[in-house]
């Protein structure tokens, strides 16, 4: 009867245990600020910053061909954009201007004018009118932030390998290494100051974790190693190396490059597959690796928000994205999921 009645003392008393763990729990959420005096009625909200641009607008230069080895399009005049650029960009609070590259330069120049960024993507067109569009939209950029209107370059795997040809005015410049399809980690290159660089704001956990864990996918047959691009004086004067990768051969190559005086950023990784593709079972989709690639997505659209170009909007509407419709192609189970073909 007795041990009854203990038993019985002992669950009442754990009861009220956890009852005032949680009257605890339940305190500390109602100590939320809208709780106290200092509510703000709308009314009285801040004014935005005026000194941001809380509407960027990104163009993202098509590459040749369909994205899906003539799938979807055998038009000799077919470009396309991974619709994961697009996805990246909309995730960070931005929308998106295709630079379709083979249109009229006039045309490309005015959609240039409507946008505070530019991504170059992946892909393999190394030639040709792809990469004369690709030049001159670089050296466009550079004027633009020389004269003053700050106006982000992302440039990611083939786009980091169009930049070290421009940039070292070397089109033999880059060297072969084994990282298709590989998820990788990346290391720092020691001492180095991230300050001011995409990683600035990484969370300091998720940081650490870039150089253990295999959280960025790496799909490349070319890159340079960071000898060749501190030998090259016109490289190492322009791009400050960030961080190295090991290739499956253990060659080592640049992985994160981001200019010294220009807000130019180039990834032989890629941030926009983690979130958004899905053919590959390589492409890291852990919660870790998808805070990468929002963590990347924020910084570029950060950097665009600096752009005070603020271009007339119905302009910008007749040339978003959202006139054209992207093509699921995921169930082939390689390449993209999706993509926006313009021909
Ligand atoms: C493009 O050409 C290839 C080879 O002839 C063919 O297999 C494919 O179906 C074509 N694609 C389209 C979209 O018609
Ligand atoms: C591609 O060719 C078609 C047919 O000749 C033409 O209507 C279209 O405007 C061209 N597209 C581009 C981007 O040059």
């Amino acid at each position: 009867m007795l041990y009854v009645i203990w038993i019985s003392l002992l669950l009442v008393l754990s009861n009220e245990l956890s009852a005032s763990v949680n009257a605890h729990s339940t305190d500390a959420l109602l100590l939320l600020p809208t709780h106290s005096h200092a509510v703000v009625s709308g009314q009285r909200c801040p004014a935005a910053d005026p000194n941001l641009n809380f509407g960027p607008v990104i163009g993202i230069v098509s590459h040749p061909g369909d994205g899906a080895s003539g799938r979807l399009s055998n038009a000799t005049n077919a470009s396309y954009i991974a619709a994961s650029y697009v996805k990246f960009v909309e995730s960070a609070g931005a929308r998106v201007v295709p630079l379709i590259y083979n249109e009229p330069p006039e045309v490309l120049c005015k959609k240039l004018s409507l946008v505070n960024g530019v991504i170059f993507t992946g892909g393999s067109s190394k030639t040709g009118l792809y990469f004369e569009v690709v030049t001159s939209i670089f050296k466009d950029v550079l004027r633009k932030n020389d004269a003053g209107d700050r106006f982000p370059l992302l440039a990611i795997c083939l786009g980091f390998e169009l930049l070290t040809m421009i940039v070292s005015k070397d089109n033999n410049i880059l060297e072969r290494f084994s990282a298709s399809d590989q998820a990788s980690t990346l290391q720092f290159v020691e001492n180095i100051d991230i300050s001011g660089t995409v990683f600035q704001r990484f969370p300091p956990v998720l940081l650490n974790k870039l150089s253990t864990e295999c959280l960025v996918m790496q799909n490349h047959k070319f890159g340079i190693s960071p000898e060749k691009l501190q030998k090259t004086e016109r490289l190492s004067r322009f791009f400050e190396i960030l961080t190295t990768t090991a290739d499956t051969d253990d060659k080592v190559y640049v992985s994160t490059a981001q200019a010294h005086r220009y807000p130019v950023t180039a990834l032989q990784w890629h941030p926009e597959k983690n979130a958004f593709e899905w053919a590959s079972s390589s492409i890291p989709h852990s919660e870790d690796a998808i805070q990468v690639t929002q963590n990347v997505a924020n910084f570029f659209i950060r950097e665009a928000r600096l752009s005070m170009h603020r271009p007339s909007s119905q302009e910008v509407l007749d040339n978003l994205i959202y006139n054209y419709s992207p093509t699921y192609c995921g169930k082939a189970g390689k390449g993209y999921d999706e993509v926006y073909i313009f021909s």
